[in-house]
Parts: structure tokens; C-alpha cells; sequence
């Protein structure tokens, strides 16, 4: 059995990866700091796997605490979902987002050194190819950062590429998500912003549970087929499960490899509207609002180098990912507090 050490195990993304591997009998460590997710989320995995996973509650940016971690485990992988995520945050205060992204990438990567371990998966994310010229986003795209946040993804990913480049027996994968949504279908974990949300799919499931008043739609005169911005959301058990397909790839020793996760479908606000509506049984109000600065018109992935090297075919739709995103909200209308 191998052992993953998962750091930002308890958060959103993180949590759902931490079931997959463990339904693919993954022995799982789990290290957090809960600056954004709740100690809950342990039980609620437990109830989905009848497996409670170690959990190291600690700030990956702290060396002495963080040592102890590879000290008292033999690991065999580790996947860093651990950092700072909201765009707007990191506009206004940088310092935080570099601080907290980047120490806490450098202090783990020197512990993998120290300690010899040598299969890592990042997250990165889409946001590294900015405004792209074309759809689908290959991966060899350009760089075409417009933010903090992204800049801090990009940096951490030339890390990984100076430094699996200088370590020949170093296997790294960088997965480049696009939008995730969606939840467990249990409906016990899922994802849980703090205060109003930023992006769209919570903020529609916050409206349907009657916390938010209406939808601003940002912009619907986009040149899309309905006026309204075009994205590639992907249900969080699928993104989850790209995590496990990834691993068994670093395991054959692959040395550096980078993929984009999505479905490769475009979906546009109202798309995604009508799909919760569709979830909920009952219509969700909204208003159309100016566009969004920074916002692009579209943006969906080509997924296809994952699914020839991975494997990788997303299963679930977005009428999926509206219907688990409601089961989540309704049975959680304050997500994981009480
Ligand atoms: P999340 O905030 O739900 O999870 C991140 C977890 O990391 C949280 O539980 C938080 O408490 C923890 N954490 C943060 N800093 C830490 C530190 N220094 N030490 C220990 N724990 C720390 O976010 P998520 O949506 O699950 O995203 C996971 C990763 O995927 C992030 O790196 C994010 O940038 C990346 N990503 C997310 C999205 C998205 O839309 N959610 C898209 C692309 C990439
Ligand atoms: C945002 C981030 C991106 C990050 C991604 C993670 C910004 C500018 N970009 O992407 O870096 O990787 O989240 O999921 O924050 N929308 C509305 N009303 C809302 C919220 C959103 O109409 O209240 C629209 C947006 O204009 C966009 C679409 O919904 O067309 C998706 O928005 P969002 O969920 O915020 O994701 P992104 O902007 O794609």
C-alpha cells in the first residue's frame, strides 16, 4: 500500500482527492492548516470511506513543524493543493499570496529532498493561459498571467521544471485545472467559501437556498452564443480521479508531465443557470450586470493530451455538477459550520 501525503487535504478539491485514493486503497496523510477549511471535513470522509485519515494540523510554510510529518511516515507521493485561491484577495494583498504560495511550495520541496521522496503532483491552474487567442487551450499554449494569484501558480510551476530538470529521478505532474463545481454525491462534503462567493457555481447554489437575493450575470454581450461567458467546468470527482490516474503515471517514472483538466465542453452562465434550475425544480432570479473586469469571453480546455496519456474521460455533465452542487447546499446550508 502506498502512502500520499496530501497537503490542503481538507479543503475543497483536496477533500474529494482524498476519497478517490482511498477508495483506490491509498494509505492518505493529510496536512493542513484549516486557514480555509474546517476539521469537520474529517468525519465527513470518514463516513463516505469508513476511513479516518492521519491529519497533521500544521502551516506547510513552517519547516520544524512540517518535518515531523516526513519524519515519523514513509511517503510515497505527495499532492500540494495547500495556497491562497481567491483572485481579488490577491490583488490586494500580494505579499500574503506570494508568502504563503510560494514558502510553502519551497518548504515542502526541500523536505521531499531531504527525505528522498520523489513523485509530486501540483495544482496549478488554467489562470496561467490568460486571454488564449484560440480554443481549446493545448497545453503548450502561451503564458499569459494577469494576476497575483496566477503569477504565484506560474512561478511554482518553473520551480518544478528547473528543478525535475537538475533531479533526473524526480517525477512531477502539474494539473492545470479549469472550473471546478460539483460535490460528492453523499452530499457531506462539498465545497464552502467563506462569505459571499466570488464564483459563480456557489454563488447560484447560495441564491437557491435562499442566502443571496439574485444572480448578477456579469455581461451578456459577450460574443458567445447567448451573450454570456463561456467556461469548461469540470464535476470535482472527476478532477479528483485525474489526481489518481496521475499518480500511477508518476509511478512508472515519468519525470516532468503537464496536463489541463477539463471536460473540454464550453458552458456559458446561463447554461450553467438553467442546469441548476433544472437540480433545484424551481427558478433562481438573476440581473444582468456589467462585465466583469479581467474577464474573458471563453475559455475550455482540450483535453485530449490527458486522455492519450492518462486516460482521462470526464464521466459527469453539467446537470451532474448543478444536481451534486444542490444535494451539497441543501443538506448543508451553512456548509460544514452547524
Ligand atoms: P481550498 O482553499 O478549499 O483548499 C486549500 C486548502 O489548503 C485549505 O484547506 C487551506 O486551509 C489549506 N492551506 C492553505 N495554505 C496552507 C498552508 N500554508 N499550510 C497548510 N494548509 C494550507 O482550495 P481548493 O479549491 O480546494 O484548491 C486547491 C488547490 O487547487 C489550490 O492550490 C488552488 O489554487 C488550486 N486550484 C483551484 C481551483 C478552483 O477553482 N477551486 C482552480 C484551479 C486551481
Ligand atoms: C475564476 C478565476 C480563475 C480561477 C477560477 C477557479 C477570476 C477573474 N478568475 O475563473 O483565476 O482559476 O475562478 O474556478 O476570478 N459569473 C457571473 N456572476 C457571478 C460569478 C461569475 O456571471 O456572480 C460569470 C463570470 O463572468 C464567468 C463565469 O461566470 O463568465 C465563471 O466565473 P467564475 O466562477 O468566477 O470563474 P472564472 O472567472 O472562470
Amino acid at each position: 500500500m502506498k502512502t500520499i501525503l496530501v497537503t490542503g487535504g481538507m479543503g475543497y478539491i483536496g477533500s474529494h482527492t482524498v476519497v478517490e485514493l482511498i477508495n483506490k486503497k491509498y494509505n492518505v496523510i493529510i496536512v493542513d492548516n484549516l486557514s480555509n477549511s474546517s476539521v469537520e471535513v474529517l468525519n465527513r470522509i470518514e463516513k463516505i470511506t469508513s476511513i479516518k485519515p492521519k491529519f497533521y494540523e500544521l502551516d506547510c510554510c513552517n519547516i520544524n513543524d512540517f518535518k515531523k510529518v516526513f519524519i515519523e511516515n514513509k511517503i510515497d507521493g505527495v499532492i500540494h493543493f495547500a495556497g491562497y485561491k481567491a483572485v481579488g484577495e490577491g490583488e490586494k494583498v500580494p505579499l500574503k499570496y506570494y508568502d504563503n504560495n510560494l514558502i510553502s511550495f519551497i518548504t515542502l520541496l526541500k523536505l521531499m529532498e531531504e527525505y528522498k521522496v520523489n513523485n509530486l503532483v501540483f495544482s496549478s491552474s488554467a489562470t496561467v493561459y490568460g486571454q488564449p487567442d484560440t480554443n481549446p487551450i493545448k497545453e503548450d499554449f502561451p503564458f499569459r498571467v494577469v494576476n497575483t494569484y496566477g503569477r504565484t501558480k506560474l512561478m511554482i510551476e518553473d520551480m518544478i521544471r528547473d528543478y525535475t530538470k537538475a533531479n533526473p529521478n524526480f517525477n512531477a505532474a502539474i494539473l492545470r485545472y479549469f472550473n471546478p463545481i460539483g460535490a460528492h454525491s453523499s452530499g457531506l462534503i462539498g465545497e464552502d467559501p467563506n462569505g459571499i462567493p466570488n464564483n459563480l457555481a456557489p454563488y447560484i447554489s447560495q441564491v437557491a437556498v435562499g442566502k443571496l437575493e439574485k444572480l448578477g450575470v456579469f455581461g451578456n454581450d459577450y460574443d458567445t452564443k447567448d451573450g454570456t461567458g463561456v467556461r469548461d467546468y469540470i464535476h470535482v470527482v472527476d478532477l479528483a480521479y485525474g489526481h489518481v490516474l496521475v499518480l500511477d503515471k508518476l509511478f512508472t517514472n515519468s519525470g516532468l508531465v503537464t496536463y489541463n483538466l477539463g471536460t473540454g465542453v464550453g458552458c456559458s452562465v446561463f447554461d450553467v443557470l438553467h442546469a441548476f434550475e433544472k437540480a433545484c425544480g424551481f427558478t433562481i432570479p438573476y440581473e444582468i450586470k456589467p462585465r466583469r473586469a479581467g474577464d474573458v469571453a471563453i475559455y475550455y480546455a482540450s483535453p485530449e493530451k490527458a486522455y492519450k496519456e492518462l486516460g482521462f474521460k470526464t464521466k459527469y455533465d453539467i446537470f451532474d455538477m448543478a444536481k451534486d452542487s444542490w444535494n451539497w447546499q441543501k443538506n448543508n446550508p451553512n456548509g460544514y459550520k452547524k
